[in-house]
């Protein structure tokens, strides 16, 4: 057993310290430290509250007030000095403040740790959130740039990863930042539901002293459009809810999966088979053993990372799962999964946004890729459409055109006319007219679709968007 001392905030029942594992497994100070300014900040309009009520007095509040700024500022000088037997950020600084400021020791009154780390963890779930949303519209912004500057580079758009039909680059890059627009919808959302104050749910059932939650609410921040205090309205469910961490971290992971299809693209248009694109010496590297190698290794780690947010959602869903109301300890657990999400999420975006800007796309190879023939060969199924021909019978017809190239070892659009014709009397000397690029694409000018002219109106969109 344990020379470790007897700890301080719930020792009273105790007669013997915790034992040095006890310690190690329990204490969380080594990941939660980073929660020091929302603690900080909780705490300070728990006093205030405290003092509005009537439980402590003006001087007291002061003087713990003023006894937390300098804790954080220790904090942020680190020279405050984290101890793993007081368990967390929350004793930790709690007991600092105690050793200097005596009033300190009425500071913990009508609140739990659970109702505190509850507070904290919104807190931190409000400014992550804002700082996802400003690396996702640098991400955004860095896409709509490439796709400015690749509106004419026409590739082949592909399904099944077999060449389909030609799209600009453009149109391929914007349907990312439709993917990151929408993660940008689910970040506001958990932005959202974090903004309810649990403080005053006490451990599990409140508290019978006189507190004002709406004003605690309302120091913190916790109000909505219209300033009114948002509050939790169960006290069991709001210290043992853990359904933001889920909603952050399942919202990371689906930027993560964006990201990392996003990467597999540029992985593959990178490669000598494809060489679609060029990407920057700055976020590639080269071999120990080959001297013509360059890596798009930062594509790698971006789709070798997107694994790891996966796994922090499938974390705390199989944690949370099975826990009997309210608190349990498990729930200290909950922390390093949303941490790592934040980490690498943002990462993985401020990675993207600042390589895209050295992305420098092919246009010889661009160009080579997009000039099979085939890619063009539903445009002759609309051709016969056009002509009158049933769809299904046009796709049969262009089916048969296809074999026929095959066999006879020449391109679909150099297919002698006669022997063309005789597959189905619709096609006229014209049908190779078909095989125009850039009249393919400007055929397209339905919305949604890869006609420029639909193409520069959804970079003109997102441009307002980004200047709003
Ligand atoms: N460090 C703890 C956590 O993160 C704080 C809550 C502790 N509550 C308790 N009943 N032991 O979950």
């Amino acid at each position: 057993m344990s020379k470790a001392k007897k700890q301080a905030t719930w020792g009273g029942r105790f007669s013997e310290g915790a034992a040095d594992l006890m310690v190690r497994i329990g204490e969380s100070v080594s990941f939660d430290h980073r929660l020091a300014p929302f603690d900080v900040q909780g705490s300070k309009a728990q006093a205030g509250m405290l003092a509005h009520v009537g439980l402590i007095t003006r001087d007291e509040c002061q003087a713990i007030q003023s006894g937390l700024d300098e804790i954080l500022s220790r904090i942020e000088a680190g020279v405050f000095e984290w101890d793993p037997a007081l368990e967390d950020v929350h004793m930790n600084i709690e007991q600092a403040l105690t050793a200097e400021v005596p009033a300190a020791a009425k500071l913990h009154t009508a609140r739990s740790r659970n109702d505190q780390v509850a507070t904290d963890m919104r807190l931190w779930f409000k400014s992550a959130s804002s700082e996802i949303e400003n690396s996702l519209a640098a991400v955004i912004a860095a896409l709509v740039d490439l796709a400015d500057k690749t509106s004419e580079v026409i590739i082949p758009g592909y399904t099944h990863l077999q060449r389909a039909q030609p799209v600009s680059m453009a149109h391929h890059l914007l349907a990312y930042v439709e993917m990151f627009d929408r993660d940008r919808t689910a970040i506001a959302g958990v932005k959202k539901q974090a903004n309810v104050c649990p403080l005053g749910s006490g451990a599990i059932a409140g508290t019978t002293l006189p507190i004002d939650r709406e004003f605690v609410a309302r120091e913190l921040g916790f109000v909505d459009a219209g300033g009114e205090p948002q509050i939790t309205q169960n006290s069991m469910d709001a210290v043992s809810d853990r359904d933001t961490f889920i909603a952050f971290a399942s919202a990371c992971a689906t930027i993560g999966v964006h990201l990392s299809r996003l990467s597999e693209d540029f992985i593959l248009w990178s490669s000598a088979e494809f060489g679609f694109v060029r990407l920057p010496d700055a976020f590639t590297t080269g071999s120990s053993l080959m001297p013509q190698k360059k890596n798009p290794d930062a594509f790698e780690l971006i789709r070798g990372k997107s694994a790891r947010l996966n796994g922090n959602l499938q974390m705390l869903l199989t944690m949370v799962k099975g826990l009997p109301l309210t608190y349990n300890r498990d729930l200290q657990e909950d922390k390093p999964p949303v941490f790592d999400c934040f980490d690498q999420v943002t990462l993985m975006l401020d990675t993207v946004a600042a390589c895209l800007p050295g992305v420098k796309a092919q246009p010889e190879s661009c160009a080579a890729a997009v000039a099979d023939p085939l890619l063009l060969a539903t445009d002759v199924v609309d051709y016969l459409v056009n002509k009158g021909v049933p769809f299904r019978k046009a796709h049969h017809v262009v089916g048969a055109l296809v074999s026929l190239s095959e066999k006879l070892d020449v391109p679909l659009n150099e297919l002698p006319f006669e022997e063309a014709r005789q597959v189905h009397e619709a096609l006229e000397e014209d049908w190779t007219n078909v095989f125009n690029l850039q009249q393919a694409l400007a055929a397209r000018e339905k919305p949604g679709m890869p006609g420029p002219e639909q193409v520069a109106a959804r970079i003109a969109y997102w441009r307002k968007q980004a200047s709003k």
